[in-house]
């Protein structure tokens, strides 16, 4: 049980891994571009700042009043008192439901998760898609339907894709964080911010390829790699080539069958006990819980065409329609086999892979399956969605 009870550690973290001996050129070089990150690009607000009043209140009372009141206009805005003393709930303080996708308390930045800024979403999506408070009208498909929402998905309970003989997360069941969560650690018997404990005052950004503690890791997804763009005024966005988050991805994806053999139980199982996807990939991560939809098996047997299902976590290959697609596009993006230190505006078949992110986005988009585009629209000859990547078609 200790591996779970671990806590977020300041030291020990080497974000290059390396010792970098003989390499004295390359360090003024970086020492240069320190410089100019820390004193001029403004503050990105990766950690936490600002008065602990912003978000903590001790006894959850001021003038006989509650203080817990972060997202109070919506359902799920409870009047606390919350656990860790906070202000709010995860979507209490992720998902105000107000018409900014960042909201700014003090000096504190929250991003949102559920909101009405027409000038777009954050790089998950947007729960409201679900709901309709945004977005072309309510529907269950467009999301991932957690039970922080009030609203449970009423046509999908296991998550597609899920190995036949293993239980898990479910419609019922399916939270932000903690037990049967995506964020924080994974594990029977923990809270949402049980899950997540440590994590926001730690939280570090940029180039995650540790990823051994949540804050550490991508976007609080224990396990994942990848790189978090926080250029200000893009933080928590995926805005163009040039400003966007880098998604790290394999070659090849999950070796699991169904049913689950029991020498298969480590791949999402690291450490026995806890959940996250062993090959460190965004694909993966998806994979923890639809399984089947990233294995070997579920997708043909190997890594080359035919598919019996759209493959993830493969290299496009040279030689053909996807030599064509080289300017990085945020409606298709390709996950990278190592993690940039910044993040890069090309695309090169032959190394790069396709993603569950490539087509889909985490949380909830304004289509069908949170699909990035209308699958319905794309027709051959067109352009946009499949044809970023399939070119020829
Ligand atoms: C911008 C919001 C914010 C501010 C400001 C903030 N906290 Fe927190 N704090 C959180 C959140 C969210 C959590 C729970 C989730 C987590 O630990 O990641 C937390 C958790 C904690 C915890 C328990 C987990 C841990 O890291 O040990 C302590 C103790 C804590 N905060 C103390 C403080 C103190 C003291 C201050 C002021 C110096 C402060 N916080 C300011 C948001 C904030
Ligand atoms: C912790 C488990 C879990 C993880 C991790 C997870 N999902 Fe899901 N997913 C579910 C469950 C449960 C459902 C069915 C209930 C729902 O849709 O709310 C679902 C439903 C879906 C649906 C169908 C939505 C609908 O209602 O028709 C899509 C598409 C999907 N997931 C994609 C993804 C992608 C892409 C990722 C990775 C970014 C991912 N999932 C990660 C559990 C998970
Ligand atoms: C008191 C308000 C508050 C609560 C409650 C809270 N958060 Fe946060 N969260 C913040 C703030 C502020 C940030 C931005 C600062 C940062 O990146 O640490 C943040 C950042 C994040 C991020 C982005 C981290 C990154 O990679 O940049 C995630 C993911 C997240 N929170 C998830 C959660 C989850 C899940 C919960 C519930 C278990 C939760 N938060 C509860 C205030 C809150
Ligand atoms: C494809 C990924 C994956 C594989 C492979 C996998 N599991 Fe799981 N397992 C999960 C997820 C996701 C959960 C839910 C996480 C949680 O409990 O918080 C889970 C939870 C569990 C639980 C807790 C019961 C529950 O429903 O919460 C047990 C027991 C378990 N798994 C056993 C196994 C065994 C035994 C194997 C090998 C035969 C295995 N798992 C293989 C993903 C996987
Ligand atoms: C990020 C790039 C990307 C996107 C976006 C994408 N694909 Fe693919 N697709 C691939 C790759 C890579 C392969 C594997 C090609 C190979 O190995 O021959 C593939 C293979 C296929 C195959 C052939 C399967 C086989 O058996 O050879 C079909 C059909 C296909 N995709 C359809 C689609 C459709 C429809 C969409 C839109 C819903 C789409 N793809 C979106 C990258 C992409
Ligand atoms: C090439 C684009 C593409 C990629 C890559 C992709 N999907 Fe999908 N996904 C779709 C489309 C399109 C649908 C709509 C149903 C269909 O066409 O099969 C869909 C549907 C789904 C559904 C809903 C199934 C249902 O029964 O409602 C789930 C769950 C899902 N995808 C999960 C994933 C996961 C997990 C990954 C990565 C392992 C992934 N998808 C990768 C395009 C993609």
């Amino acid at each position: 049980m200790n591996i779970i009870k671990k806590r977020a550690r300041k030291e020990g973290y080497n974000r290059r891994g390396g010792s970098g001996k003989g390499r004295r050129p390359f360090f003024s070089f970086l020492a240069v571009i320190f410089i100019i990150l820390v004193f001029i690009i403004p503050e990105t607000f990766a950690v936490i700042s600002g008065q602990c009043s912003n978000c903590h209140t001790m006894h959850n009372s001021q003038n006989g009043s509650p203080m817990a009141t972060y997202g109070s206009t919506q359902p799920w805005g409870s009047p606390g008192p919350n656990e860790m003393l906070l202000r709010g709930t995860c979507l209490g303080c992720h998902g105000m439901g107000v018409a900014q996708k960042i909201v700014t308390i003090g000096n504190s930045k929250i991003p949102q998760v559920y909101h009405l800024d027409a000038s777009g979403d954050l790089a998950g999506g947007n729960f409201a898609y679900i709901t309709g408070d945004k977005g072309t009208g309510a529907s269950d498909t467009k999301g991932h339907n957690v039970i922080e929402l009030g609203n449970l998905d009423d046509i999908l309970y296991w998550p597609p894709g899920k190995p036949s003989n293993h239980g898990g997360p479910n419609a019922a069941t399916l939270s932000c964080a903690g037990n049967y969560g995506c964020h924080g650690w994974r594990v029977g018997g923990y809270s949402p911010l049980e899950g997540i404990r440590g994590a926001h005052h730690l939280n570090q950004d940029g180039q995650l390829t540790l990823a051994d503690e949540v804050y550490n890791s991508y976007r609080f997804l224990k396990g994942v790699y990848g790189y978090e763009n926080m250029t200000a005024g893009y933080e928590w966005q995926n805005v163009n080539s040039l400003y966007h988050n880098e998604y790290y991805g394999a070659t090849q994806p999950f070796n699991i069958s169904d049913p689950l053999q029991s020498g298969e139980c480590s791949v999402c199982h690291v450490g026995g006990i806890y959940v996250e996807p062993s090959t460190h990939t965004m694909s993966g991560f998806c994979g923890t819980c639809h399984g089947m939809f990233h294995s070997l098996t579920g997708i043909g047997g190997d890594t080359s065409s035919p598919f019996t299902r759209h493959p993830t976590d493969v290299v496009l290959p040279t030689g053909g329609e996807f030599d064509a697609y080289t300017t990085y596009n945020v409606d298709a993006p390709v996950a990278r086999t190592s993690v940039p230190a910044a993040p890069s505006s090309t695309v090169t078949s032959g190394t790069d892979v396709v993603m569950c992110l490539s087509c889909h986005v985490a949380h909830a988009s304004d289509y069908p399956d949170l699909l990035r585009w209308d699958y319905s629209q794309i027709t051959t000859g067109g352009s946009g969605g499949c044809l970023i990547c399939h070119t020829g078609k």
